[in-house]
């Protein structure tokens, strides 16, 4: 819980990525799926063999969270029926940078009991499925990203098969039940099956699931959902959370990233606190953009020319004026208009600021939407309209 008295957030915990969401909105159909492909077991414990799950998603798609909730929650179904199933996680990245390295984890995890001294890695697996077997106890295993394991242990090129030996741990006991329910391979692209070898990725099947991208709508759903759970409630406008999810949805790289999105949340969570605001605001979205992420620098406004300069600044004043986080090409022309009166400039056809619009948003300056309009992503408009008013001077000075 929050401990400042006065703050926007109820609990900003929930916006961290250690956080598993209980609902995780858009990937119910994913999560029934696993519930589909793993119900064997629930019906016969004990009396199915092993399968093997592959999950697929581009970056901040959910691939950890939906591993999470599913494997939680079927855990948890599986003690209610008084089966001792665990289901252990395993962040590659983090927690195993070689095939040692990985199967200590899992044993430590999975089978705490047994010890892993003095074992090959060959042996850890093995003496872990005896153990399971004799403790009448399953396992559900998950490798999230597991591709960045496979590129590592290549790269050494000394010891391999890791999806080899997962796959197979049933082969353990031919011809017998497996006491490892599954394992899911977890990872942003099937490319790296390539670095297997043909047999091991054969092992691997063809029980694909992929998670697709977030659109801007699937976006506004989960911070909802999010917000809900973080910040008081009236802390954060349904405009703000669309504002967001619109930018998370069409960002250059990794569109639809979901964790940049609630990162873009709790930073405007922290500037608006540290203003003893006790709502999140444009301003605070657009400075949390301004800092964490983006950024216009001076240098990008250099190359611009004068009317270059009274769009944007016309912009500017039209985001202020309106207080939206988007205003139409028509009404910025008319806020351009008067920037150009004030500047003694003769302002220039619609149709020529349009396309200054477009240049703009090509060089990442303004963020322009078809069908919505204009509006600034890599700084607040105070701070660019100090800039702007500043570099203008020093113009008129030179010119
Ligand atoms: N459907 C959802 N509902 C609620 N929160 C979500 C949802 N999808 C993703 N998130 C949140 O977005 C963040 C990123 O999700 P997650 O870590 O699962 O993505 P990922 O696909 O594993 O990304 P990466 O490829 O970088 O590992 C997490 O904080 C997660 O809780
Ligand atoms: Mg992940």
């Amino acid at each position: 819980m929050s401990t400042r008295v006065r703050s926007v957030f109820k609990d900003r915990e929930k916006l961290f990525p250690s956080h598993i969401p209980e609902r995780l909105p858009h990937r119910e159909r994913q999560i029934r799926l696993l519930n589909t492909l793993f119900e064997d077991f629930l019906i016969k414990p004990g009396r199915t063999y092993q399968r093997i799950v592959q999950l697929y998603g581009p970056v901040g798609s959910g691939k950890t969270c939906t591993a999470w909730r599913f494997g939680l929650r079927y855990q948890q179904m599986c003690l209610e029926k008084g089966v001792d199933m665990r289901y252990v996680h395993i962040n590659c990245k983090l927690e195993a940078k070689s095939r040692f390295v990985l199967y200590q984890t899992i044993l430590s995890k999975a089978a705490p009991e047994v010890s892993t001294r003095g074992h090959s890695p060959e042996e850890m697996l093995s003496l872990m499925v005896s153990f399971l077997r004799e403790s009448d106890r399953y396992l559900l295993l998950s490798l999230d990203d597991v591709d960045y394991l496979i590129k590592r242990i290549k790269e050494e090129d000394r010891e391999g098969g890791v999806v080899y030996d997962l796959t197979r741990l049933n082969e353990l006991y031919p011809g017998e039940f497996s006491n490892i329910v599954g394992v899911i391979f977890i990872a942003r692209d099937p490319g790296y099956r390539e670095l297997l070898e043909p047999s091991e990725r054969s092992t691997l099947g063809n029980i694909v699931i992929r998670l697709p991208r977030y659109d801007a709508r699937q976006l506004r759903d989960i911070l909802e959902a999010r917000v809900e759970e973080a910040f008081k409630p009236g802390a954060v406008d349904e405009e703000i959370i669309e504002y967001v999810a619109e930018i998370a949805a069409r960002k250059r790289e990794e569109p639809g990233d979901c964790r940049f999105a609630l990162d873009v949340l709790l930073a405007a969570g922290y500037i608006a606190d540290s203003e003893w605001s006790d709502r999140v605001t444009l301003e605070h979205v657009r400075r949390a953009l301004s800092e964490t992420f983006w950024g216009i620098s001076t240098d990008d406004l250099m190359t611009l020319d004068r009317h270059g300069i009274a769009v944007l600044m016309g912009a500017v004043q039209a985001l202020q004026a309106e207080k939206t986080p988007y205003v139409s090409i028509k009404t910025l022309y008319e806020f351009y208009r008067m920037v150009c009166e004030n500047q003694g400039l003769k302002p220039q056809s619609y149709s020529s600021v349009k396309g200054i619009v477009r240049d703009l948003s090509y060089r990442g300056i303004i963020d322009y939407v078809e069908g919505k309009g204009v509006g600034i992503i890599g700084a607040t408009l105070e701070d660019l309209s100090r800039l702007l008013t500043s570099l203008e001077r020093g113009r008129r000075l030179v010119f």
